[in-house]
């Protein structure tokens, strides 16, 4: 009789995306593929796992971004809710629900935990100063405001937080603070706040997470970190319009902190998914239930929210169910390169699956997975991978074994015969490889689990070379058949263990072993053991896994190099696309000076090019501008002329190019120098 197995309740979580620009494969890599391993592995474990996710259309993130393209908060999110959503379908991202922040469940979450706090006396409601941008007539919450970072000097440093030494700290510790709508030093006015006293949880999340000492080094060090600085306050309501508003009389023109209502999106996902399968209460079974795992898939930068502030939230609601790991990865990054939206310096989901299949990309990202340090990504190692893991060894392993018994065995499994020791030795591996493979899972360790499922098809191999079939077929056939009957098996274990890391190529294997039922909905524990009984018609071999060849690789590559060295575009890769209005930020991004034409002369064997030397203030630089059809280049010695003083130098026929001349161009594509007419002085600023 079989064991009767108990099932765990487990709700995982991805962080949910702000759904203001594309998404790209450092995503992926941190909370989103990870997760998907993790989570159809336990669904092939028979447990009762529900994944949840969403997009984040709330906060600063998104308005920025609408007022960049000069269109309404709803037509970014609308827009990339959408894409984002189908670019996680193409990866094959199971979530079992992708919702959205806008919705009035997620509203009515939220306005229920503010309502509760405020009901039990747990906010406290302070006056204080904040940044306001007079000439826009708004306060400038978080990322509207930038500056210089208190703690580490980086001069781009957001209101809330610096990007590159990770701290936290009130927006009006930055240093020269500069407006992000009108580029403006904005002034300081007072309005008033709700704060959640996150100090008075201070204890209660020492004793939490003194209770989990099995989480990754890197949330432990950053948690205690946090907590040896002590836990401050933290303010819970904005004054801006766009988000969920406070729900009181006294707050109309505030919303909720995005940070806390968006891990509330967790729990208004899975209210919604509750609905959508006609049990709207099922949502308790998880997050009212102390024997369910919630478990958080997150990048580095969200531990704070979600290790420390979210669990202090609930546990100040009462009743939920509190975070029972937090596995944060590190960070992605490519060709050496950190990724920047701005630069559009990444590899976006979207332009990959135009050219290469989804599994590929995975293998490669929970090959080099950023689990304790940042990891890179190159084009080159991906294409190694490919070609020479799943190609070489998977897909070889299957190909060679279903040719083989296409070829001799009419594609029909032969009969087994008395095993003999390297039988039973690969008999070993597969029956052994469910668990070496679940032993790394559980304990959230993608690469080592992918490592040892690429074992069992190592060792495939070695067996399938040792036991020379080739050479057996002509000399003894059922000793042959007994051979290529054990591949089948081996093949059918790879299938099932390959789901979680590769769920299209195992659908696909699954059907070439003409197996009946869906490949997601099998047995973990059956790998290995549960066999194709002799006799059993496959289907006709196909590859299971392509080779990719090195000339898409190069264009790859080549698109990265020119993307490093283009000038930021603002923040995401769609911008050019858009609307052509500009932010007055944006403009002011540009450093446009009067320059004097010193010397110009041709580039020599070129048509247009003129190299030019001018003088910037007390600066001189060398500018190589494409204007020779149109302009002797000695009549531009002594000109006033302006120049693009912060554009990133590039190479232009070898010689670097320090600036970029302004001139007006018709429609016949002709030019005309831009001067300035008055003695104004070289390095004067145009405004
Ligand atoms: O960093 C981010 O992209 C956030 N949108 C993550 C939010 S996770 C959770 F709180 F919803
Ligand atoms: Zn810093």
């Amino acid at each position: 009789m079989s064991k009767e197995i108990k099932k765990e309740k487990i709700l995982v979580t991805s962080a949910l995306p702000y759904a203001n620009g594309p998404l790209h494969i450092g995503h992926l890599a941190g909370a989103y593929l990870p997760a998907d391993i993790y989570v159809r592995y336990q669904r092939l474990k028979g447990n009762d796992v529900v994944y949840i996710c969403g997009s984040d259309e709330h906060g600063v993130a998104i308005t920025i971004r609408a007022e960049q393209d000069g269109v309404q908060p709803k037509q970014i999110i609308d827009r990339f809710h959408e894409l984002n959503k189908r670019s996680f379908e193409c990866f094959g991202i199971s979530f079992d629900n992708y919702s959205r922040t806008s919705l009035p469940i997620h509203h009515e979450t939220g306005q229920e935990f503010f309502s509760d706090f405020y009901q039990k006396g747990i906010l406290k409601k302070k006056k204080e100063k904040q940044f306001y941008d007079e000439a826009a007539r708004m306060f400038l919450p978080d990322r509207y405001v930038e500056g210089t970072c208190p703690n580490c000097q980086f001069p781009e440093a957001r209101g809330d937080q610096c990007e590159k030494c990770g701290s936290d700290f009130n927006q009006t510790e930055l240093i020269d603070p500069k407006s992000k709508i009108t580029g403006k030093t904005p002034v300081l006015k007072e309005t008033f706040h709700w704060y959640f006293p996150l100090g008075d949880f201070q204890e209660g999340l020492k004793k939490y997470l003194d209770s989990h000492p099995e989480w990754k080094q890197n949330v432990k060090n950053y948690c205690y970190g946090w907590l040896k600085q002590g836990l401050k306050d933290r303010a819970i309501t904005r004054d801006l319009q766009w988000g969920v508003k406070v729900p009181l009389e006294e707050a109309r023109d505030k919303v909720l902190y995005v940070w806390f209502e968006a891990v509330l999106g967790y729990i208004s996902s899975t209210k919604e998914w509750a609905q959508k399968i006609g049990e709207p209460d099922r949502w308790r079974d998880y997050w009212q239930n102390e024997n369910c795992k919630l478990v958080h898939f997150i990048g580095k930068d969200n531990i704070t929210f979600h290790a420390i502030m979210f669990p202090a939230i609930l546990m100040a609601k009462k009743g939920y169910t509190l975070p029972d790991s937090v596995p944060a990865n590190e960070f992605l990054n490519i060709q050496g390169d950190k990724v920047s939206t701005s630069r559009d310096y990444a590899v976006w989901l979207e332009d990959y699956l135009e050219n290469f299949p989804p599994d590929s990309m995975r293998y490669c990202l929970a090959s080099i997975a950023p689990e304790t340090k940042d990891s890179d990504f190159s084009w080159k190692d991906f294409q190694t991978r490919n070609n020479s893991e799943l190609v070489g060894i998977l897909g070889n392993f299957i190909n060679r074994s279903l040719t083989f018994i296409d070829k001799h065995f009419d594609g029909r499994v032969p009969q087994q015969k008395q095993h003999d020791e390297l039988d039973y030795w690969i008999l070993k591996q597969i029956s052994e490889a469910p668990k070496k493979v679940g032993d790394q899972l559980e304990r959230f360790r993608v690469r080592q689990a992918l490592k040892a499922f690429m074992n069992v098809a190592r060792d495939a191999n070695k067996y399938f070379n040792d036991k020379e079939p080739w050479r057996t077929v002509k000399e003894d056939s059922e000793l042959c058949g007994a051979t290529l009957n054990i591949c089948v098996q081996v093949s059918k274990t790879l299938a099932i263990l390959m789901e979680p890391f590769l769920p299209f190529s195992a659908e696909k294997l699954w059907a070439l072993l003409n197996q009946e039922g869906d490949i997601h909905g099998q047995n973990w524990f059956a790998a290995g053991k549960e066999f194709i009984p002799a006799g059993h018609q496959l289907a006709k071999p196909e590859i299971l896994i392509s080779k990719i060849e090195d000339k898409v690789i190069a264009a790859e590559v080549e698109k990265l190099k020119a993307k490093s060295q283009t000038v930021g575009k603002g923040e995401g890769k769609v911008s050019e696309e858009k609307s052509s209005l500009i932010s007055f930020a944006q403009f002011k991004n540009i450093d446009l000076r009067v320059a004097r034409v010193l010397t110009a002369e041709r580039v020599e064997n070129t048509d247009k090019l003129l190299r030019l030397e001018v003088e910037i203030g007390e600066e001189k630089r060398q500018i190589i501008a494409g204007m020779a059809e149109f302009l002797a280049p000695e009549s531009m010695i002594g000109k006033l002329v302006i120049v693009v003083a912060n554009l990133q130098p590039a190479k232009i026929r070898g010689l670097e190019s320090q600036g970029m001349l302004l001139a007006a161009e018709n429609d016949s594509g002709e030019l005309s120098l831009i001067t300035v007419d008055k003695e104004i002085g070289t390095g004067a600023k145009i405004r």
